[in-house]
């Protein structure tokens, strides 16, 4: 009993006050943490002004047909983005995004140079994972539409290794968001990415 109480003296100095069994009050942050928080963070913000300063020039339509062009990205963006919000099994994400990237891709198969194939395949998953984020979730989903592009060089050997780079994001977004995310911007670099590479022989499928 006494090696108990010790334990539990021991523990309270060490985390506060106990909430419930093996759960203990928090107690308040140190001056010297906060500091050091705002001091990495301040780092971290000047880092990236400097990357920042540093980014090349954002290149248009008239540029080589090899070289990143931001203003495909961009309107590759805007064309997604203009629908708004994409809740996954929303009117806006199955049937108005969908459609903005099949559009997209077509129009991107159809420019595509003769020595090159691009095939894409609209289809739905149903699944479930769980997460142990916050007290842990259970995560279910059903019919969830995927948009699949494949692009790879015409004709020659066909590759023992049936291998390719995949570029993988998702395109449905929070209810209250601008319609706007990280993965957002992605979709819009992958569709700039492959109009970078239709241009050219394929050797690695993407
Ligand atoms: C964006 O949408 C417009 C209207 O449908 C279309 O003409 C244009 O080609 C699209 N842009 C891209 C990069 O797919």
């Amino acid at each position: 009993m006494q090696i108990t109480n010790k334990k539990k003296n021991a523990n309270r100095m060490r985390h506060g006050e106990v909430v419930k069994e093996n759960v203990f009050e928090d107690g308040v942050v140190p001056l010297r943490w906060l500091a050091a928080a705002l001091a990495a963070c301040g780092a971290a913000l000047g880092v990236a002004l400097l990357v920042d300063a540093r980014l090349p020039a954002p290149l248009g339509r008239d540029a080589p047909p090899d070289r990143f062009i931001a203003e495909i990205a961009h309107e590759h963006l805007v064309n997604l983005t203009s629908i708004g919000p994409r809740v996954a099994g929303s009117y806006e994400n199955e049937v108005l995004a969908v459609r903005v990237l099949v559009e997209a891709v077509r129009r991107i198969a159809a420019q595509a140079s003769p020595h090159n194939v691009v095939e894409f395949d609209v289809f739905s998953a149903s699944g479930a994972f769980s997460l142990t984020f916050l007290d842990g979730m259970s995560n279910m989903y059903r019919d969830v539409q995927s948009v699949v592009v494949r692009a790879r060089g015409a004709g020659g050997r066909a590759s023992p290794a049936r291998s390719a780079l995949l570029l993988n994001c998702h395109f449905d977004t929070v209810p209250d968001s601008p319609g706007e995310s990280p993965h957002t911007a992605a979709a819009a670099h992958s569709g700039a990415l492959f109009v970078i590479r239709y241009r050219y022989r394929i050797v690695h499928a993407i």
